[in-house]
Formats: C-alpha cells, structure tokens, sequence
C-alpha cells in the first residue's frame, strides 16, 4: 500500500528521459513536479539580464540570495520574481552559461534552499542532477534514470530538428558528451547514482514502458 504524500527524486544525464517521466509520474499521481534544471536556468537568465560576468562571483552570489523562483501548472510555468521565463530558458546562451552559475557553491546552496520549501509538504516528483545526493537524501524513493549516450544523442537531435534547430547528430552527441563531462566533474554537487536510488536505463524502453516501470515500483513502495 502507497503512503501517501511521498517525497521522490530523481537524477540522471541530459537526454535520458527523466523529465519526461516525473512530469507524467506527477500528472498521473497529481504530484507537484519540480524541475531543477529550470531553476538553475531561470538563475542564469537573472544573472545575463543583470549583467553579471563569471568573474563578478559575490554579485551573482547576491542575486541568488534575492531572488525568488516557483513553478506553476505542474512545472510549465517558471516564474522568476513574480514573472513567468518559461519561454526564455531553453536557449544556446543558457546552456553555455550555466556552467558559471551551476558551479558555484554558494549559488547551489540558495537553489538547494529553494527546491527545499518548494517541497517541504511532499506529494512531490522532484528531477535533476543532484537531488537523490544533496537536495532529498531521505527522498522516500529516488531512481537514476540512464541511457546509452547515442540513444540520449538521437533523442536531442529528434527533438531539436522539431523545433527546427539546424544540427546535426554528431554535433548533439558532441554536447551531450560535453554536458557529461560537467554534470559528472563539477566539484559541488556533481552528478552520481545514489548508493538507494532504483537504476532505470531508458535505452531501449519507450517513454510509456519507462513510466510504467517506475509507477510500478512507486506502487509497491
Ligand atoms: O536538466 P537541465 O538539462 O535543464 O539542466 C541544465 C543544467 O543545470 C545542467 O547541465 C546542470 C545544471 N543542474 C544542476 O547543476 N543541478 C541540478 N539539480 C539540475 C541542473
């Protein structure tokens, strides 16, 4: 029998398929979903409409501080500071900056602080890179969701030719390989499987076979 109300988190690469499953796990459930990527990407687009540069470390560490960042109907909308971003943080200038605003502890921390209260009731599908480790150690189930990295490549490429962004797929495999490389060396919070977290390799499971999976095993908890 489920408990109700529970706590579960979820890590795993870009291109994996974890957005995709705790945002249906959450609509199935009638869950809050929380994705923490578009925290850490509303956190960059402050930083680039202030101004900020890399090296202007303690400002960007104040903006952090400042600002404010929820989430509405079910994690579509991003609001920072009252106002709605969502459509501004999927872009080539975020995913090169937010190297500079991931990286930095203290940044990380307020970010931490935020997903936090956002989840203090439970009744929460919470994503990302570091929230089985750092955010939710107690979480009441956490998965790490994974796929071969030319299985997550062919997903980006699909995506990104819908959207009609010119690529190709050895240039996506290139930036997924890369994103690795700093989701799994940052010093601060860096992607790893939580020694309790289910492992769930997407590669060769279909979106709905993935839900299913894990569904099943929110079931028997
Ligand atoms: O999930 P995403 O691709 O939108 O995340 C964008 C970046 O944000 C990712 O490359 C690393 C960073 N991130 C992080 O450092 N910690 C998290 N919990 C989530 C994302």
């Amino acid at each position: 029998m489920m408990k109700e109300r529970l706590t579960i988190a979820m890590d795993g690469p870009a291109g994996s398929g974890k957005s995709t499953i705790a945002q249906r796990l959450a609509e199935r459930l009638d869950y809050l979903y929380l994705n923490s990527g578009s925290m850490y990407r509303a956190m960059t687009l402050l930083s680039i409409q202030e101004g900020g540069t890399p090296t202007n470390v303690s400002m960007l560490i104040e903006l952090a501080k400042n600002c404010r960042i929820d989430f509405l109907d079910n994690g579509k909308i991003t609001l920072l500071n009252g106002e709605d971003v969502s459509a501004a943080l999927r872009t080539p200038e975020i995913d090169r900056a937010i190297i500079n605003i991931a990286k930095v502890p203290e940044i990380r921390h307020e970010m931490v602080k935020q997903q936090r209260r956002i989840g203090e009731s439970g009744g929460i599908i919470v994503e990302g890179r570091d929230v089985t480790t750092v955010v939710f150690p107690d979480a009441d189930l956490k998965f790490y969701i994974n796929a071969s990295v030319e299985e997550r490549a062919k997903r980006r490429y699909a995506e990104q030719k819908a959207k009609g962004i010119e690529t190709t797929l050895e240039q996506v495999e290139k930036e997924i390989r890369s994103r690795d490389q700093m989701d799994e060396s940052r010093e601060h919070s860096p992607l790893r499987t939580a020694e309790d977290a289910i492992i769930v390799d997407t590669t060769s499971m279909t979106i709905n076979q993935a839900v299913d999976f894990v569904l099943n095993r929110v079931e028997e908890s």
